[in-house]
């Protein structure tokens, strides 16, 4: 048995960083993608594997069932109880993926692969099976690969488990999850985005898994709220991918901690970002109904773009090469902000209905020569 499952990548339009503290946050899905591939192999046989294949980094990893259960335990296989990696089990998971040899510092693919790791066996058990992964997404970059991968690997797993293999074999080709299948698939890649990202705020899985254009609130005592925003008018993004690369966990926590030393002053600065993505949901669903109105629509998310740039500078996760793309777009009046964690990665431009291509190719041309990537994207979509 065997099956696909893919899970796009994000924006977020505002709100990042200040959601974790209780904000209201936009994001969308793109039309860039994480696909995985899972293949079961029978049971049974000798030297049964789980085997996992990240195309894209030419890496082929593999551990034996058998080792697995005896390091992890039968807990592993009763995920719908044991819902959420404790930090015993991670350090188990560790101590399988150290054999590895993959070097220490990279930090995201260690914490990757323990994620897989915990899915796979919290949700499939030991069954042996390969997975193959590619991604058009470039990794750590604040486009959510990690959430589009956890999504993507909890739905294939998901789809494979007991209860939903049998609806997958009458389905044949394509298959959609219902709603509380989806809610499901968002819970377990939350619990991987936990461990890759140490303290998400939820964002990035429910944005992969619901598609679209969703206002997102992580409330601070019960559960997160999501309200999918329906936009009147297509969004356009330049994506300017500086290739600086960075660490999602360690910005979050350099902005908590700047949070513990001026409390009231960020506090502040959240509940301004938060003004800001209330405006944005509202603007995103107005209509539009002429050229007029659509400029004028355009002009104020420009706006609110740019302040919400400016205070993610305020709270210290702009970077050098994230200001050099904002002067670089400012001189044909383009507003550009970052998106995702900051501290390099990608920056987003909001390409307006009347630019012309000209002007595009000629900012695209001027990014470029910085050495940096950049590529349009359609906001919104499946997720
Ligand atoms: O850079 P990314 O794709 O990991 O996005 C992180 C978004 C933050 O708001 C900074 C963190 C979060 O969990 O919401």
């Amino acid at each position: 048995m065997e099956v696909r499952c893919r899970a796009p990548g994000k924006i977020i339009l505002a709100g990042e960083h200040a959601v974790v503290h209780g904000a209201a946050a936009i994001a969308a899905s793109i039309d860039l993608y994480t696909e995985v591939h899972i293949s079961l192999r029978p049971s049974g046989q000798e030297d049964e594997l789980i085997e996992l294949d990240l195309k894209d980094m030419g890496l082929n990893l593999s551990w034996p069932c058998s080792q697995l259960k005896e390091v992890l335990g039968d807990c592993s296989a009763h995920g719908s109880v044991l819902m959420s990696c404790t930090s015993e089990k991670l350090e188990l998971l560790s101590g399988l993926v150290a054999q590895k040899n993959i070097p220490q510092e990279n930090v995201q693919l260690n914490s990757g692969l323990y994620a897989f790791l915990f899915l796979y066996t919290s949700i499939l058990g030991y069954k042996p099976g390969k997975t193959i992964v590619t991604s058009e997404l470039p990794m750590g970059s604040g486009l959510g690969s990690s959430a589009s991968f956890c999504v993507a690997l909890s739905g294939a797993l998901i789809a494979l488990s007991e209860g939903f293999s049998l609806k997958i074999k009458e389905k044949k080709d394509q298959f959609s999850f219902e709603k509380n299948v989806l809610e499901l698939v968002s819970k377990w890649a939350f619990e991987g985005e936990r461990i890759v990202h140490g303290k998400p705020s939820g964002i990035d899985n429910t944005v992969s898994t619901f598609g679209n254009m969703i206002k997102f609130k992580k409330e601070l005592k019960t559960t997160s709220s999501m309200t999918p925003l329906n936009s009147t008018t297509p969004l356009k993004m330049l994506i300017t991918d500086t290739r600086v690369g960075r660490n999602t966990k360690s910005l979050v926590s350099s902005v908590s901690e700047r949070a513990l030393r001026h409390p009231d002053t960020m506090s502040s600065v959240f509940n301004a970002i938060n003004s800001i993505s209330d405006e944005l949901a509202l603007l995103v669903e107005s209509p539009a109904a002429d050229k007029a109105a659509v400029s004028e629509k355009e002009e104020k998310l420009m706006e609110l773009m740019q302040m919400n740039q400016g205070l993610l500078q305020c709270i210290g996760v702009s970077h050098e090469s994230i200001e050099t793309v904002v002067r670089t777009t400012m001189k044909e009046k383009l507003v550009s902000k970052l998106t995702g964690a900051g501290g390099g990665g990608c920056v987003l431009t909001f390409v307006p209905t009347l630019l012309s291509a000209a002007v595009t190719e000629k900012v695209i041309s001027e990014l470029e020569k910085c050495g940096f990537r950049c590529f349009m994207v359609e906001v919104g979509g499946p997720g």
